[in-house]
């Protein structure tokens, strides 16, 4: 039985107070740990300060991005290291915005995937694809060779402490969701890359959330599916009552 995962990427949003009111108010409303992980992927410079306010709340804290050499001459990078030394616990790697603004490969995503896993931070590697590569008829195929790419080189058991987060790019902030079943749909196929590449078990022990304008009417449909074990949210997690109302799914 796969624990689902909720876990909120608040993007390039928010003030350090905003980040610390929203802290004190969740940790309240924190779900069973046994239950349900939560996660708040915040801007890089809040990082520490969330870890404060959430220590010995079951509210884990992760980065949206980081490189994937341990230091350097990385003007303006941020290491796995770092994240480490802050005990954040995850790290959002191949988001699209990153792979669309900011030339993220898929290369990239591997290193950057084998770096946090070094380091004990869990990947939660994004995948999806364009509106034109949906009408297409290319999703699978676009979803699992970013699958296959990112988890180049990975053993079984790194991909079982992996989380892979299957985000459509068109329903990125568009109000658009993919209905459950096509989200389960491709959650599905991603699953069975997985089974392809390792084996059965690894593939069931895998956690695939979707992401793409999950909201609390309807994150309950979308856990119900087969393949989807939580969701990657953007804009429903900026609020920390929306944010709660998530929690409570499932
Ligand atoms: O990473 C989450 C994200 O890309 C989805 O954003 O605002 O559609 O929930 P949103």
């Amino acid at each position: 039985m796969r624990k689902p995962i909720i876990a909120g990427n608040w993007k390039m949003y928010k003030t350090l107070e905003e980040a610390t009111q929203f802290a004190e108010e969740v940790k309240g409303l924190a779900p069973d740990p046994e239950k349900m992980d939560a996660v708040i992927c915040s801007p890089a410079p809040y990082l520490a300060q969330l870890v404060q306010v959430l220590d010995g709340y079951p509210v884990a804290v992760g980065a949206q991005n980081m490189h994937y050499e341990d230091e350097g001459a990385f003007t303006g990078e941020v290491s796995p290291v770092q994240l480490k030394d802050l005990s954040v616990q995850y790290v959002i790697i191949g988001h699209s915005e990153r792979r669309e603004y900011f030339n993220e490969t898929d290369e990239a995503v591997n290193k950057k995937a084998k770096a946090a896993l070094k380091y004990e931070l869990t990947p939660i590697i994004c995948v999806g694809e364009t509106l034109e590569e949906r009408e297409a008829g290319n999703t699978e195929k676009k979803v699992s060779t970013q699958v296959k790419a990112a988890l180049e080189g990975l053993n079984d058991s790194q991909v079982k402490q992996s989380v892979i987060a299957y985000e459509p790019i068109w329903a990125i902030g568009t109000g658009k969701t993919a209905t459950a079943e096509d989200a389960n749909e491709v959650c599905g196929a991603i699953r069975k890359t997985v089974a392809e590449l390792y084996s059965d078990e690894t593939a069931q022990a895998v956690r695939i959330q979707y992401g793409g304008s999950v909201k609390p009417e309807n994150i309950d449909e979308l856990l119900s599916m087969e393949h989807i074990d939580g969701a990657l949210v953007g804009g429903a997690s900026l609020k920390s009552d929306s944010f709660a109302k998530l929690l409570e799914a499932g």
